[in-house]
């Protein structure tokens, strides 16, 4: 486990989602209504990033194809999306998001 801090809880609004550089990978955090969630920002479809696309709920939708994932599991909902996203767990510590980069 290699937990960092990528954000604070204020820097994403509810409903709202933000991508953040952790090394090599950019890391997707949703917040679902006050709970926060972390996946891989890159689509498994065709590697855009899903930052450009929309959350609703806790879904977020690709921006290219349309394709659709569920940000709590990582699980694709909507094709073409049929390959889920790497999800990374979340601790909150006094305001701070610290993620498991190492997933
Ligand atoms: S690149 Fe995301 S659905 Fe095609």
């Amino acid at each position: 486990m290699a937990f960092i801090k990528l954000a604070t809880t204020d820097d994403i609004k509810t409903g709202k989602m933000e991508r953040f550089d952790a090394g090599q990978t950019r890391i997707l955090i949703c917040n679902v209504e006050g709970e926060f969630f972390a996946v891989d920002d890159n689509c498994t479809h065709e590697d855009a990033s899903l930052y450009l696309g929309a959350l609703h709920g806790d879904v977020v939708k690709c921006s290219l194809h349309g394709g659709k994932f569920n940000v709590r599991t990582g699980e694709p909902v909507e094709e073409p999306a049929c390959v889920g996203l790497r999800t990374y767990a979340i601790e909150l510590r006094d305001g701070d998001i610290y993620v498991d980069i190492d997933g």
